[in-house]
């Protein structure tokens, strides 16, 4: 089929890439010409495991092109995707000016019948209604009448494993109105759904609606075992025994319960504040939404809190970070907790020394020169009076302890991931402290 995917971010770029990879012809257009240049020569604006790969062999193959010509993406594809921004606005409802201009600019260039505007963006529900409107109403200024159909298709990747879930996903998500619509999308679909991947057909208003109660849940998750890790730590009890316990209940689940230092990136924040923002619209109040984004607003607190609390006084003193990405495997510092544990430390005068695998470009766009950027892990050491682990990479998981140790100045590591076994840091001799086993400091 012929796809333009517009906006190429972290979600449109491995969209799009992925599939060309299943053999369709695929256009990814921006508005960025740095991002359009880049991909051109052949570099990749964000990192993702395995996407350079993907994009060089499919650009050899001319399965996929890169433009800064939206004209020429709505003339291309006989589906059109957006993949654009949908930032939280002031008050936590999402901004749908990037989605908008987008359909805009469709419906000024629309001149064929039958193609299908695909939103892949996270959008609240009633949006794919008013693309329709924008469109039609752009074409009726210009006196032409196209039949056309707007689709949602949320994204559930997850950055760090996006192509993977966008190859075999847990769910493809199809929101149609019009039978001839659905009907092509579930064609488009078919290589991955025929390798048992369900895909799950609803009308456009479900569909919208499922991907910001997937992220709102999972979002629940973190602040609900957060809370239980900070209670812990009030009754003396360890969270990763009672973690184990409920863990153990298949109608909990093993996943995704791990107590840390709150969550970021580009997604739960905004959605979780645009799913409440949706309540407050309709005049209905999210409870449960509202305070899982205030637990988690706590919880970025809670590591900079047992530092301050531990050091006492850290004018002047340094400080080993490892670790600045929302998570592992991506560069993406969106809203990171990261950001907040550090502008805390800085603002009671420490000195930070910082090392992230991939994240560090991006977080020099933040901190500029306020805080040190070393290119090697245990550079950040020496003579700090901690160290302090913020995103759980899988290198820091079994460093060097006796370096780590003869490094630091003082024996002092703050885990903000709990990847450490306390024994284990007792034995080396560390002051070692974690979230939700002891302290009592959140
Ligand atoms: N990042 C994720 O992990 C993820 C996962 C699932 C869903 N989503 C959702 O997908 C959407 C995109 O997220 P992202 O992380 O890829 O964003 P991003 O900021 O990385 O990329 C968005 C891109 O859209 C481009 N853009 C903006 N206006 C444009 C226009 N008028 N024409 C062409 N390009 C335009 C921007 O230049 C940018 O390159 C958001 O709604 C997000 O909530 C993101």
């Amino acid at each position: 089929m012929k796809i333009s995917m517009i906006g190429v971010g972290y979600v449109g770029l491995v969209s799009g890439t992925c599939f060309a990879e299943l053999g369709n012809d695929v256009l990814c257009c921006d508005i960025d010409e740095r991002k359009i240049d880049m991909l051109e020569k052949g570099e990749i604006p964000i990192y993702e495991p395995g996407l350079q790969e993907m994009v060089h062999r499919n650009v050899q193959e001319k399965r996929i092109h890169f433009s800064t010509d939206l004209k020429k993406a709505v003339d291309f594809g006989d589906l059109i995707f957006i993949a654009v921004g949908t930032p939280a606005k002031d008050f936590g409802q999402s901004d749908l000016k990037y989605v908008y201009s987008v359909a805009k600019t469709i419906g000024e260039h629309l001149d064929k019948d039958r193609k299908i505007i695909v939103n892949k963006s996270t959008v609240p529900v009633g949006t794919a209604q008013e693309v329709t409107k924008i469109i039609s109403d752009e074409l009726k200024k210009r006196n032409v009448s196209y039949e056309f159909s707007v689709v949602s298709n949320p994204e559930f990747l997850k950055e760090g494993d996006a192509i993977d879930d966008s190859l075999r996903p847990d769910r493809v998500v199809i929101g149609a109105n019009e039978d001839w619509a659905q009907k092509v999308m579930t064609e488009l679909y078919q290589p991955i759904t025929k390798n048992g991947h369900p895909i799950f057909l609803m009308d456009t208003a479900s569909s919208e609606m499922s991907k910001y109660a997937a992220n709102g849940m999972l979002a629940t998750k973190i602040s609900f075992i957060n809370q239980i890790a900070n209670l812990c730590e009030i009754v003396g009890a360890d969270v990763e025994e009672v973690r184990k316990a409920i863990c153990a209940d298949k109608r909990i689940g093993n996943y995704f319960l791990y107590p840390g230092v709150g969550y970021g990136g580009s997604c739960f924040p905004k959605d979780v504040q645009a799913l409440a923002a949706l309540g407050k619209k309709y005049g209905y109040l999210a409870h449960l939404v509202e305070a899982t984004e205030t637990t988690n607003e706590q919880q970025k607190e809670v590591l900079a809190n047992k530092v301050i609390k531990e050091m006492g006084d850290i004018d002047g003193k340094k400080i080993a970070i490892w670790g600045l990405s929302f998570k592992p495997k991506t560069d993406d510092m969106r809203c990171a907790p990261a950001i907040n544990i550090i502008e805390k430390l800085l603002a009671k005068g420490a000195k930070i020394t910082a090392y992230d695998p991939v994240a560090m470009e991006n977080a020099k766009k933040i901190f500029n020169s306020r805080i040190c950027f070393v290119d090697e892990m245990y550079d950040c050491l020496d003579d700090a009076e901690a160290l302090i682990i913020i995103t759980e990479w899988s290198q820091f998981r079994e460093p060097d302890f006796s370096k780590i140790k003869s490094k630091l100045k003082f024996p002092r590591i703050f885990d903000g991931r709990n990847i450490y076994s306390p024994e284990r840091m007792k034995e080396y001799g560390f002051n070692y402290i974690s979230i939700g086993r002891g302290g009592g400091v959140f």
